[in-house]
């Protein structure tokens, strides 16, 4: 896969002092993030570790323009994410690929379609169709453009899902518990493949995961507890 996005270095990512709450009825509010501060280098690999309701879910959301911080700041390369308006955000968030627990596919869609899907109202610099199947063979699916999602086994269908993240070719890519419906050697698989896609297309990888191997195989890893950094391995 020799082209020019390959020389590109993914973005480097600053959480500082960023905390979220959330309304729980009509008075209470629940913190689910408090002050957390989170260096990230561009290009790097990141797994955020913790258990439920630690706040994983909530610093990958905030990372990826879906939801804001009730405090602090966002930097993802050079845009500081939580100062931008509501259509800036949408346009941030075509820059984020996402990768998610239940892969998400639309059912109705051949596989190459679902991988088209994000970038099919865009207009682009690349033929989305001719991307699309190279994508596909990369992450070894090369031979079921046309099959339907529910014709391919778990592990297959986040292959596609992993697909259809890099296909606008993301500066950023988040994962949430990529893994987790997956049996264990499958989830690694899919471990390695994010890796080697995140390094092929120069994005950062973020992923959050209950599974200590798969954090193990990132460069940094992060745990959360009680929405606070308990620890943090590595870079
Ligand atoms: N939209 C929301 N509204 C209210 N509370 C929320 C919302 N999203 C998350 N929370 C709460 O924030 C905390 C952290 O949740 P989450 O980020 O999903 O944790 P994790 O992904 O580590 O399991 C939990 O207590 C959860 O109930
Ligand atoms: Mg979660």
């Amino acid at each position: 896969m020799s082209n020019a996005h390959t020389m590109r270095q993914g973005v480097p990512v600053a959480v500082e002092g960023v905390s979220k709450s959330f309304l729980q009825g009509k008075r209470q509010t629940h913190r689910a993030l408090n002050n957390v501060d989170l260096a990230i280098k561009a290009g790097s690999t990141v797994a955020l570790t913790g258990p439920s309701g630690s706040g994983k879910s909530t610093l990958l959301h905030l990372i990826g323009g879906m939801e804001r911080p009730s405090e602090g700041h966002i930097t993802v390369g050079e845009t500081r994410v939580d100062q931008l308006s509501v259509r800036d955000l949408t346009r941030y968030r075509r820059n984020v690929g996402f990768v998610f627990q239940k892969f998400h596919l639309l059912p109705g869609l051949t596989v190459i379609d679902n991988v088209i899907a994000p970038v099919l109202p865009r207009r682009v610099s690349f033929k989305k169709s001719a991307r699309a199947q190279e994508l596909l063979e990369s992450v070894g699916l090369g031979d079921r453009a046309l099959s339907m999602p529910h014709e391919l086994s778990g592990g297959q269908q986040q292959r596609v899902a992993i697909a259809r993240a890099v296909i606008g070719f993301p500066d950023l890519l988040i994962a949430d518990e990529p893994t987790g419906s997956l049996d264990g050697a499958t989830g690694e698989e899919i471990m390695q493949l994010l890796l080697t896609t995140s390094d092929t297309w120069g994005t950062t990888l973020v992923v959050a995961t209950h599974n200590l191997k798969v954090a193990e195989l990132c460069q940094q890893h992060v745990q959360l507890v009680d929405g606070a950094i308990h620890r943090t391995v590595g870079v």
